[in-house]
């Protein structure tokens, strides 16, 4: 029995599918348009598309666990499809945003909420991954491969930066250690790093010189604009660019409670992501 990496292209599920792979389990890849060469020789490439419930059945034969991103218009219909060929625990990409206080008016918090909820009403053994803010939220700083670069009102402003590694090791302990089940684990980052300290470690991981210029915030607003949806650009600029870490009370990291190392910095994501920013 081998388990579905659901999105296997994807920064988290292609970590979670290379942790996978490195602990010897049987692994089959799924996305929506797989093309050669995308994964390792030997993985078992599938397509199929949350949105389509056609292409559901078939990539569900035959696996026991399946790694799942969130999607909550179909959750309910593909956790049944999952339950009913068979498959047993799914771990579930969820986010941090759940844990919020005002997780009932925040619409990213909803989409996840929804599919935590569709898991739990199926009755299949789900494992919730939540992690905070992603590092990979950089690479939208597209100035600073073009120009070297970055333009931003805020550049004090800090949050938590996740490394995707981090996420998929937890992700992969979930799916490997059966005793996980049923929990939920939220994924924190290394600590607050302001925006000038992240442009310092890409300019450091590139060995070139990053500039960062203040701009004024409508200038800022319109940056983010043509990148993020409405709402979540009104909470950036309601907390000036900042974006908070959950309070100790609501959740604390499973990076060092799992897998007995610290999480990883913001510099070491840097490092693994140079390439992205030349
Ligand atoms: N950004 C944050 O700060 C943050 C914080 C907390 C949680 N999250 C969660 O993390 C997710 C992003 O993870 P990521 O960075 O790994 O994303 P990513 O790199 O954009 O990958 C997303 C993957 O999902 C697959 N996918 C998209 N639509 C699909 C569909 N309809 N059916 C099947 N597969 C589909 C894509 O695969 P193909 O294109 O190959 O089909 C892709 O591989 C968010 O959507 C959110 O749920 C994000």
């Amino acid at each position: 029995m081998a388990t579905l990496v659901v999105g296997a292209r994807g920064h988290v599920g292609g970590a979670v599918l290379t942790g996978l792979l490195a602990a010897g389990e049987v692994v089959r890849a799924s996305s929506r348009a797989p093309q050669p060469g995308d994964f390792p020789e030997g993985v078992e490439v599938v397509r199929a598309d949350l949105t389509d419930p056609a292409s559901w059945p078939e990539v569900l034969t035959g696996m026991r666990k399946v790694f799942l991103y969130a999607h909550p218009e179909t959750a309910t219909e593909f956790t049944a499809v999952a339950r009913d060929a068979g498959v047993e625990h799914v771990v579930l990409l969820s986010s941090s945003s759940v844990l919020l206080p005002d997780a009932a008016s925040n619409p990213i918090a909803q989409r996840h909420i929804a599919v935590e909820r569709a898991l739990d009403e199926i009755g299949l053994a789900r494992t919730f991954v939540r992690p905070g803010y992603f590092a990979t939220n950089t690479l939208r700083w597209r100035s600073i491969r073009t120009e070297r670069v970055l333009r931003t009102a805020f550049p004090d402003a800090t949050s938590s930066p996740v490394h995707e590694r981090d996420i998929a090791d937890v992700a992969v302990r979930a799916l490997l250690d059966d005793t996980h089940r049923q929990d939920a684990h939220a994924v924190l980052g290394a600590g607050p790093v302001t925006q000038r300290e992240q442009v310092a470690a890409i300019a450091e991981a590139l060995g070139e010189p990053v500039r960062v210029d203040e701009v004024d915030v409508d200038t800022y607003r319109a940056e983010l604009l043509a990148e993020l949806p409405v709402p979540l650009v009104e909470r950036l600029l309601q907390s000036r660019g900042s974006v908070p870490s959950l309070p100790a009370d609501l959740a604390t990291d499973a990076v060092p409670e799992m897998l007995g190392r610290p999480a990883l910095t913001f510099a070491e994501w840097a490092r693994d992501h140079a390439t992205d920013f030349r």
